[in-house]
C-alpha cells in the first residue's frame, strides 16, 4: 500500500497529526512519503500514483488556508480513483469549521479522486489566546488517538464521504474573506529592531517565502498565509504581525513537556466543565465513542 501525506502545517500542530498518521501507516507496513507544503511549490509529488492521500492542514477563518487549496489544484488528475483523506486541526469545534475542505474537495472531485474521510482535531489556539497547559495536553493525546483512528478506519475500508452542510459552505464562504485580509495584513508585519538578532530563522522557516533579510532588516512581503510560524518561532520574541499584535500568541506549545510533568492533568474538559469550554464536551464525548468503538485509547 502505497500512502502520500501532504500537509501544510503554521506552528506545527497539523504536522504533529501528519506525524502520528505517517507512523500508523507505517507501523502497518505501508511505504509512505510525507511532503511538507510551502511556497514555492517544488518537487509536487504525483499524488496519482499512490492508493491514499492524505491532506492536512490548519483550520483559518472556518476554511482551509490558501496556499493549500493552491496546492491542491496543483495536483494531477487521477485515473486509478486515488483516495484522499482530509485532516484537519482547529482551536475550537464549532460547527462552521465542518466545511473548510470544500473547495480543496470540489477542486480534487472535478480531478477524479475519491474523498473517504475529512477529520477534525482539535488542537490548541495559536491566535487569540494561549491555551492553558492542561486543555493543550488534552488536546494533543487526543489528536495522537484520533491520528491512529483515521489510519485504523482507512485499513478497515471503513469510508466516510464526507457531505457539507448548505449554512456552514455559506459561513465558511463569506470568511474566506481572510485570504484578502491576509494579503492587505502581511506587508505590516515587521520585527522589532531592539529585539530582532537578524538570525534570520523567520527568512528560512516561512512556508509562504514572504519573509526577507535585507541590507534594512527583516522585510515582509505581501503573500503571507497569516500561520503565525514567524511570531511562534522567532528567539527573541521579535516579530509583531501587524493588526493582529493583540491577538498575537508567542512561543510553541511544549507539548512534550506537559506529557512528562504529571502534575498537569490529561483531563481539563470535563461533565462539569462550565462558561465558554464547555460545548467542547460535546465534541469530546462522540470522539471518545467512536475511539471506543475501535478499541483505541487515549491514556
Ligand atoms: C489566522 C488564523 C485563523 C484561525 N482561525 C480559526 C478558526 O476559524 N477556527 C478555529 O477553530 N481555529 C482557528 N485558528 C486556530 C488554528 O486552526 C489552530 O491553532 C491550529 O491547530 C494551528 O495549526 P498549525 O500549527 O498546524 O498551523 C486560526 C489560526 C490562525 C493563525
Amino acid at each position: 500500500m502505497k500512502i502520500l501525506i501532504c500537509v501544510f502545517s503554521g506552528t506545527g500542530h497539523t504536522f504533529l497529526a501528519a506525524r502520528a498518521i505517517e507512523k500508523g501507516f507505517k507501523e502497518a507496513g505501508a511505504s509512505v512519503d510525507l511532503h511538507a507544503i510551502k511556497r514555492p511549490y517544488k518537487d509536487l509529488p504525483d499524488s496519482s500514483k499512490y492508493d491514499y492521500v492524505g491532506l492536512g492542514y490548519p483550520i483559518h477563518a472556518f476554511n482551509a488556508p490558501k496556499i493549500f487549496v493552491d496546492y491542491c489544484k496543483l495536483l494531477p488528475k487521477t485515473e486509478n480513483n486515488t483516495k484522499v483523506f482530509f485532516f484537519k486541526t482547529s482551536g475550537e469545534p464549532f460547527h462552521p469549521n465542518s466545511a473548510s475542505s470544500i473547495l480543496a474537495y470540489k477542486s480534487l472531485k472535478k480531478k477524479g479522486y475519491d474523498i473517504i474521510q475529512d477529520t477534525h482535531m482539535l488542537m490548541p489556539y495559536n491566535i487569540m489566546f494561549r491555551y492553558k497547559d492542561a486543555l493543550a495536553k488534552q488536546m494533543y493525546l487526543y489528536t495522537m488517538a484520533m491520528s491512529k483512528l483515521i489510519v485504523k478506519k482507512i485499513l478497515c475500508g471503513n469510508f466516510e464521504h464526507p457531505k457539507y452542510n448548505f449554512f456552514t459552505r455559506i459561513f465558511a464562504t463569506i470568511f474566506r474573506i481572510e485570504w484578502i485580509c491576509s494579503f492587505a495584513v502581511g506587508p505590516f508585519y515587521h520585527v522589532k529592531k531592539d529585539k530582532c538578532s537578524k538570525c534570520g530563522l523567520c527568512v528560512k522557516k516561512c512556508p509562504s517565502s514572504n519573509i526577507k533579510l535585507t541590507e534594512k532588516g527583516i522585510k515582509f512581503g505581501a503573500h503571507c498565509s497569516t500561520c503565525m510560524k514567524c511570531v511562534f518561532e522567532c528567539p527573541c520574541d521579535a516579530v509583531r504581525p501587524g493588526i493582529l499584535n493583540p491577538w498575537r500568541v508567542n512561543g510553541r506549545y511544549d507539548f512534550n513537556g506537559y506529557l512528562k510533568d504529571d502534575s498537569i492533568p490529561n483531563v481539563y474538559i470535563t461533565d462539569e466543565t462550565k462558561g465558554y469550554f464547555k460545548h467542547f464536551k460535546k465534541y469530546y464525548n462522540l470522539v471518545d465513542k467512536e475511539l471506543k468503538s475501535y478499541n483505541i485509547e487515549v491514556f
